[in-house]
């Protein structure tokens, strides 16, 4: 037996949707493109919605429509993956990180205000703020935003874990508070196109510049009469997403409420069969929240029990089950630690959280006696070496 800690789910529907689209003249820029971004902006009730090929792309995009350039600083949380921050750097702006919230795992918004306010003292305000609705439990978005209207600084969403997800019983969250939303269509995520991603906002020219960098930078010249004319004004990108992708991508958004309610079906089981031990902390469902459960991350009090996370890993392993570590904090990485030198003690949360977690198997169709398998081995590993 092989379980991995997450997996795509995909149905005879979304098959005969990418076929339909393959036998089509135009299997790149077709009408599938706009379908699917206007299946997303309903999803998100946004005025605007543009797909590219990637969570990375979306991010980087992100950043270059709003201008980032060399020495603005822009701060994001140490427990994400790497491409949060990466976009920074593609821009040649400064990252910081913040802490997070040690029930949540998601950035700390009081932490965030002393950061800013340290930058104020010396003369320096933040440009933006990449906050991550991590393993799929909404940010403190309220909060947030108050502080981004108080500090005038920009919210990006990273969402891409979160599709989905509620925050205050609202679904339509994530654009009501952030100025840009991105969003992965990763295997692993709450719904697939391969690769993909996207850019959603309220923002038209946010989206009108993500859509020209996206192609090229180019435009065409619709009021020539020389109907082969383009230009190029800005340097730009293929990030396009191609037309059976986006196919898929409508056939699998149609059943995202059902992945997800079963998404919550196995976090309820993992939490009912988990209440007894207590060396593992569960990962918190916070009022007004409907949690996506991207991913299922419980913490080990591996200090309280007699065996390392290195050996539990090794052991799930040998069971047929793969563990994840979701993520090796931001400043942990050789180019994050060498060039910035973060100082581990201002991460306090992030690192306790680090040592302890792991990312138990989640995704649609986990059967019942996977799951059961899954608690079995997890109380065999911990319980056999005391
Ligand atoms: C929080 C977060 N942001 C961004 C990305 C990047 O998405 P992609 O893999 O589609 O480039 C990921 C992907 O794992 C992610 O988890």
């Amino acid at each position: 037996m092989k379980i991995s800690y997450g997996k795509q789910t995909i149905r005879s529907d979304d098959i005969k949707a990418v076929t339909k689209s393959l036998k089509k003249d135009y299997i790149t820029q077709g009408s599938q493109i706009s379908k699917f971004e206007n299946d997303l902006k309903k999803s998100f009730n946004a005025k605007y919605c543009s797909v590219v090929s990637s969570g990375t792309a979306a991010l980087h995009l992100s950043g270059k429509s709003l201008g980032w350039k060399k020495d603005d600083i822009i701060i994001t949380s140490p427990i994400t993956f790497l491409a949060s921050a990466n976009t920074i750097e593609y821009s040649g702006a400064k990252t910081d990180l913040v802490d997070i919230n040690k029930e949540t795992y998601c950035i700390d918004p009081e932490k965030l205000e002393d950061k800013i306010k340290k930058y104020k003292l010396n003369k320096r305000k933040i440009k933006a703020v990449i906050a991550v609705d991590y393993a799929g439990h909404p940010c403190d978005w309220k909060t947030l935003r108050m502080l981004a209207n108080k500090y005038n600084f920009k919210l990006i969403n990273d969402n891409c874990h979160a599709l989905g997800s509620y925050y205050l019983n609202d679904p339509y969250y994530a654009v009501k508070y952030a100025d840009i939303v991105t969003q992965s269509f990763h295997p692993v995520k709450a719904i697939t196109t391969g690769e993909g991603g996207a850019i959603i906002t309220n923002n038209s020219l946010i989206d009108d510049k993500v859509r020209l960098l996206k192609s090229h930078g180019i435009r065409k010249e619709l009021k020539s009469d020389k109907m082969w004319l383009n230009d190029m004004s800005q340097l730009g990108f293929n990030y396009r997403l191609t037309d059976f992708q986006c196919a898929l991508g409508s056939s699998q958004l149609r059943k995202l409420n059902s992945f997800i309610m079963k998404r919550n079906k196995i976090a309820k089981f993992y939490r009912y069969s988990l209440a007894d031990i207590k060396e593992i902390i569960l990962p918190k469902e916070s009022r007004g929240i409907r949690h996506s459960y991207h991913l299922f991350p419980i913490q080990i009090k591996f200090s309280e029990i007699s065996i390392t996370k290195e050996i539990f890993f090794k052991k799930m392993f040998d069971l047929g089950i793969q563990l994840q570590v979701h993520y090796v904090p931001i400043y942990h990485h050789s180019y994050y630690r060498k060039k910035y030198k973060f100082n581990k003690a201002n991460y306090q949360n992030a690192e306790t959280y680090y040592n302890q977690t792991c990312s138990l198997p989640i995704y649609p169709d986990l059967k019942k006696k996977d799951l059961e398998y899954i608690i079995k081995s997890i109380k065999k590993v911990i319980y056999e070496k005391k």
